[in-house]
C-alpha cells in the first residue's frame, strides 16, 4: 500500500481560524482527519461586521493552537505532513497574511512544499469532500463577499458565466439582518425569522430578472427593504419581512440559475449535467430546497457540500492544495497575499464598474 499524501490546510482570510488534515483512500476518495474551525462572531458583533484589524489580531492570538489542534486531532505526528496549503486570497489582506506567513514558515521548518491556494477555489471544491465530483459543472459561489456562476471544465480551468454586479448574496441576507434589527451575522438568523413569517406579505424588487444573462444584483433590494421597514410596528411585521425577502432571492436564484443552466449546457458536451453549490448561504435551507427542485426539474444532479462545509473552513483549502500536491504544483515563499483574485482570471471586474446590458 502506497503512502497517501497527508495535507495540512490552514484558512484565515476572513473571521475564521481554521486547520484541517485531510488524505485520501486507496480509492482516491478525500477522508478529513480533522477539521477546526473557530469563528470570531463574538469579537465582531457589537460592530455589526468584521473589522479587518481585530479579525487579524484574532488570527495571530488563535493560529497557533488551532493548527496544533487540527495535528493532535488527526491521530498524526507533524512530520507525516507532506505539504501545507494556505488561503492565500481573495479575502482581507491583514488578515490573509497571518495564516499565509504561517503556511509558509511552517512548511519551511518541515522542509516540505507549500501550496498556496485560491479561497474560492475551496469553495469550488469542497463539495468533493463528500461526494463524488465529476467534470465539467456548473457552480454557484453564494458566500458573504463572493456570488457567481462558473463553469468548472476541470481542476484549475474556470470560466466565469455570471456575477453580482453589487452586493454579494451573503452581503444581502447579513445588511438587511441589520436593518431587522438581529446580530451579526444576520443569514443565519434571516432564515430563524422567516420561518415564522409570510413570504407573500411584501413585494419586493428583482432587479435585473429579466436582463444581463445570469449576472446578478441584489442592492436595490435592500434599498427596498429599507424603506418597508421605516412602517413596521410588529415582530410579526419583522418575520414578515424576513420571510418576503428569503422568498424573493429564492425566486432570483430560480430564474438566473435556469439562466445559467442553459449557458452551460452551449458551451459543454454533458454526458451528465450537474449543479454544485457551496458557500455560507448554501445552508440556507429553503435555498437549498428550491434548487434541489429546480435541479430535478432540469434533470441536473445537485450536489451541496454538508452544511458544516458550506461556510468558510480548512478542509476545503487542503482539498485544493491535495489535488496541487498530486500535480506538483507547489508554490514559491514569495507568493503574496492577494485580497482580490479571480478563479476566471479573463474575467472582467464587474462589481461597481457601471455594466451596461
Ligand atoms: O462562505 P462564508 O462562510 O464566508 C465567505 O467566504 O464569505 O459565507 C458567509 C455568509 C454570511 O454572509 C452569512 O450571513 C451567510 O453566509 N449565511 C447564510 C446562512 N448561513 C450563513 N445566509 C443565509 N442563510 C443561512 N442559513
Ligand atoms: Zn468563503
Amino acid at each position: 500500500m502506497s503512502k497517501k499524501p497527508l495535507i495540512l490546510g490552514i484558512e484565515t482570510s476572513c473571521d475564521e481560524t481554521a486547520a484541517s488534515l485531510i488524505t485520501e483512500n486507496e480509492q482516491g476518495r478525500p477522508i478529513i482527519l480533522s477539521n477546526i474551525i473557530s469563528s470570531q462572531v463574538e469579537v465582531h458583533k457589537e460592530f455589526g461586521g468584521v473589522v479587518p484589524e481585530l479579525a487579524a489580531r484574532s488570527h495571530i492570538e488563535k493560529i497557533d493552537w488551532i493548527v496544533q489542534k487540527a495535528i493532535d486531532e488527526s491521530g498524526k505526528k507533524i512530520d507525516e505532513i507532506d505539504a501545507v496549503a494556505s488561503t492565500a486570497g481573495p479575502g482581507l489582506i491583514v488578515c490573509l497574511s497571518v495564516g499565509l506567513s504561517f503556511g509558509k514558515a511552517f512548511a519551511t521548518s518541515l522542509d516540505k512544499p507549500f501550496i498556496a491556494v485560491n479561497h474560492l477555489e475551496g469553495h469550488a471544491l469542497s463539495p468533493k469532500l463528500n461526494s463524488n465530483l465529476n467534470y465539467p459543472y456548473l457552480f454557484l459561489l453564494i458566500s458573504g463577499g463572493h456570488s457567481q456562476f462558473l463553469n468548472v471544465q476541470s481542476f484549475g480551468k474556470y470560466k466565469r458565466l455570471g456575477t453580482t454586479i453589487d452586493d454579494a448574496l451573503g452581503e444581502a441576507f447579513d445588511k438587511t439582518a441589520k436593518l431587522l434589527g438581529v446580530e451579526f451575522p444576520g443569514g443565519p438568523q434571516i432564515e430563524i425569522l422567516a420561518e415564522k413569517g409570510d413570504p407573500n406579505k411584501y413585494d419586493l424588487p428583482k432587479p435585473i430578472l429579466y436582463k444581463g444573462g445570469c449576472n446578478l444584483s441584489f442592492a436595490g433590494l435592500k434599498t427596498a427593504v429599507l424603506k418597508v421597514i421605516k412602517n413596521i410596528k410588529t415582530d410579526q411585521e419583522r418575520f414578515d419581512l424576513a420571510a418576503s425577502f428569503q422568498k424573493t432571492i429564492e425566486e432570483i436564484l430560480y430564474k438566473k440559475t435556469k439562466v445559467a443552466f442553459m449557458e452551460f449546457e452551449k458551451i459543454n458536451e454533458l454526458k451528465e449535467k450537474i449543479f454544485v453549490v457551496a458557500g455560507g448561504v448554501a445552508a440556507n435551507k429553503n435555498i437549498r430546497s428550491m434548487l434541489i427542485n429546480l435541479c430535478e426539474e432540469n434533470k441536473y444532479k445537485s450536489i451541496f457540500p454538508s452544511i458544516e462545509l458550506c461556510g468558510d473552513n480548512a478542509a476545503m483549502i487542503a482539498i485544493v492544495g491535495l489535488e496541487k500536491y498530486k500535480l506538483n504544483q507547489f508554490s514559491n515563499l514569495d507568493h503574496p497575499a492577494k485580497p482580490r483574485w479571480s478563479l476566471d482570471e479573463d474575467a472582467i471586474f464587474l462589481k461597481g464598474a457601471g455594466l451596461k446590458f
